[in-house]
């Protein structure tokens, strides 16, 4: 499935989006198409995606109900978003951008991060924000896993923050196999690290992942 399009669902119900490194602007032009979103903002930092961004915006006839505009993560948010997504940029960059910002009226976030998804995860236990869902998207052979948070309060144990609670529920089997490699990689890892010399985070992450491969029915 099309990693993009696996995110407008969580769309639904809502009327104002801002879309953070938009490049392409292919995902506010979709929300725009198939979901309740009325109008959106397509926000870059770069001009060359930002020149993509207003070309495609404008050969789809979109420019009345979407605005491109110039600027470094959240600081383009307007008081009238109510959803933002942020999809393709690393998960530090995409904490860090939560951290610095207000996210003013918005009441919903949608997260496809390109790596270091717990650093998102983690962020629930510091700001007011929960994590109501977690999906696995397999697109070109490529897993990537999507965060839906929502405002509130859902502390979260190691475990949930290494591996996501409703990731670890749902139990896809793209899930399963993403984590058989994780473990593969850490078993390699650890069997060529002296005894006792192996670093416990590294133990503890193994430790939980056969846990959970343990509890999949
Ligand atoms: C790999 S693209 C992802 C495009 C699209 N969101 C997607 O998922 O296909 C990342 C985009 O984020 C932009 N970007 C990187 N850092 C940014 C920042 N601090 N603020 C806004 N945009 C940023 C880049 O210029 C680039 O266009």
């Amino acid at each position: 499935m099309d990693r993009l399009t696996a995110l407008l669902p969580w769309m639904d119900g809502h009327t104002v989006l801002l879309d953070v490194g938009t490049d392409h602007a292919r995902l506010p032009m979709e929300a725009i198409k198939h979901t309740s979103i009325q109008k959106a903002y397509a926000s870059d930092n770069k001009k060359g995606p930002l020149k993509v961004a207003k070309t495609r915006v404008i050969e789809a006839r979109l420019e009345n109900v979407i605005t491109v505009l110039e600027g470094d993560g959240l600081a383009v948010l307007k008081d009238d978003v109510d959803v933002v997504t942020i999809a393709g940029l690393g998960g530090s960059l995409i904490q860090s951008m939560l951290l610095k910002d207000d996210l003013k009226n918005v009441d919903t976030l949608i997260i496809q991060p390109t790596n270091k998804v717990s650093s998102i995860r983690a962020l629930t236990n510091l700001l007011p924000w929960m994590i109501v869902d977690e999906i696995i998207t397999v697109d070109k052979a490529i897993p990537y896993i999507s965060l839906l948070l929502k405002k509130g309060c859902m502390p979260m144990t190691d475990k949930e923050v290494l591996f996501g609670k409703a990731l670890i529920a749902r139990k896809d089997p793209a899930y399963r196999e993403l984590l058989v490699q994780d473990l593969t990689f850490l078993n390699t890892l650890l069997s060529q690290i002296p005894d006792g010399k192996a670093p416990e985070k590294m133990r503890a992450k193994q430790t939980l992942i056969k846990e959970i491969l343990d509890d999949w029915t």
